[in-house]
């Protein structure tokens, strides 16, 4: 198995870090990474506003999930675990008793490539890793990486070294770009679900009002609740929502705060959603208590009022998304039914869905209502009774 080790401080991990490490995992056919944050450097005083360890991992976590590798990235806490100066051998040491009969490659920028002879123990890093060291910038010449190769063959002779220069690879410092944070910028250098972590927690200075976000600062920061590959339904259900309260006069920024927030505890297994059920008080009926797909509606919408303060209108479209209800108001209908035929979306019927959406709001959600009560009952599962009521109220 071969194996890539990409450590760091990742404070924060930003796209330079993932556009670098999707060239070394492609271009080295590498069957795992595995990212490492590096532990704190001891005695030393963190700055206000810099993250916790916890904060660390949960970043570089983030960091990992936008990488799109699924569970062929793993993020490891052995460094933010170690106490005192934290040295790449013993890390290494470590994973080969971990991940057996793995070949190990080690991804670095220039930097550290350049100034690998004065590491702890180079020949110990170099006999058990290949070196996987790749250009930050465009002016990083092949020239200069050559001189470093061939001192480090000659002066190891079992080093393996594979160098690249990756074009476009996005140059930025993470000192540059905690400073571009607090002012208020710098966010399209990060992964949405990065940059909406940092504004939930408050790091780097960013001081957002979770309660009063703006759409711009909303959109990641409920991004950062989904997993990766969720990401593109709840873009696409916010762009349907657009275009369905355009159609049907709707008020369209309410509608792209619910459709962003609407699966925003999808992730959730059940535990977790019945602590939250707990958590809020929420009460579930009998078919709710086993169907995990039900509660995230529930909960998300409480999630949605209590941490990003949205008004009723909007909370109660996130609590009638999946099941729908009698009588739905406009938004309801509207954030139903973008949910079911956003772009992303493909089953059988769904072209006539969505002219009959665009043609009569009404006539869509019943079509939709009915569609799920036929596919629940071929499926042999029960319907619950809000979908039912509001499929009879719209028959009238
Ligand atoms: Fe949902
Ligand atoms: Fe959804």
């Amino acid at each position: 198995m071969k194996t890539g080790i990409y450590g760091g401080t990742f404070n924060p991990p930003h796209l330079g870090h993932i556009t670098a490490a999707r060239a070394v995992f492609e271009l080295l056919k590498l069957d795992k990474l595995l990212l490492i944050p590096a532990g704190d450097p001891p005695h030393k005083q963190l700055p206000a506003g810099a993250p916790s360890k916890e904060q660390r991992l949960q970043l570089a976590r983030y960091a990992a999930d936008a990488l799109g590798l699924g569970d062929r990235v793993e993020v490891l806490d052995l460094e933010l675990r170690r106490t005192g100066k934290s040295y790449t051998a013993e890390t290494l040491e470590e994973l080969y008793r971990q991940y057996p009969g793995s070949e190990f490659w080690l991804l670095m920028g220039t930097d550290m490539f350049l100034t690998l002879q004065a590491w702890h123990e180079p020949e110990t890093v170099l006999s058990m890793a290949g070196i996987a060291a790749f250009g930050r910038t465009e002016t990083d010449t092949e020239e200069l990486f050559s001189v470093q190769r061939s001192y480090l063959y000659k002066t190891y002779p079992q080093a393996r070294i594979f160098t690249l220069t990756i074009p476009g690879v996005i140059d930025v410092s993470s000192t540059e770009l905690r400073d571009r944070l607090a002012k208020g910028e710098g966010v399209n250098l990060l992964p949405p679900a990065v940059y909406g972590y940092i504004l939930r927690e408050g790091l780097y200075g960013t001081h957002a009002d979770l309660k009063h976000l703006t759409l711009e600062q909303l959109r990641p920061a409920a991004l950062s609740y989904l997993k990766h590959k969720r990401i593109p339904h709840v873009l696409g259900t916010e762009q349907e929502a657009i275009r369905l309260a355009e159609r049907w006069g709707g008020d369209v920024e309410k509608a792209r705060r619910a459709a962003l927030l609407h699966d925003c505890t999808k992730k959730l297994d059940m535990t977790q959603q019945k602590e939250l059920c707990a958590h809020y008080g929420i009460e579930l009926d009998a078919l709710e208590q086993t169907a995990l797909k039900l509660l995230h509606a529930k909960t998300g919408a409480a999630v949605a009022a209590d941490v990003f303060g949205t008004d009723d209108e909007i909370t109660s479209a996130i609590r009638w998304h999946t099941t729908g209800r009698a009588n739905m108001t406009l938004l309801e209908k509207i954030i139903y039914l973008a949910d079911y035929i956003e772009p992303n979306r493909d089953f059988p019927g769904l072209t006539e869905l969505r002219r009959t959406c665009y043609e009569d709001l009404n006539a869509g959600l019943l079509m939709g209502l009915e569609m799920t009560i036929t596919e629940m009952e071929e499926r042999g599962n029960p319907v619950h009774h809000a979908t039912l009521a509001a499929r009879d109220a719209l028959k009238g």
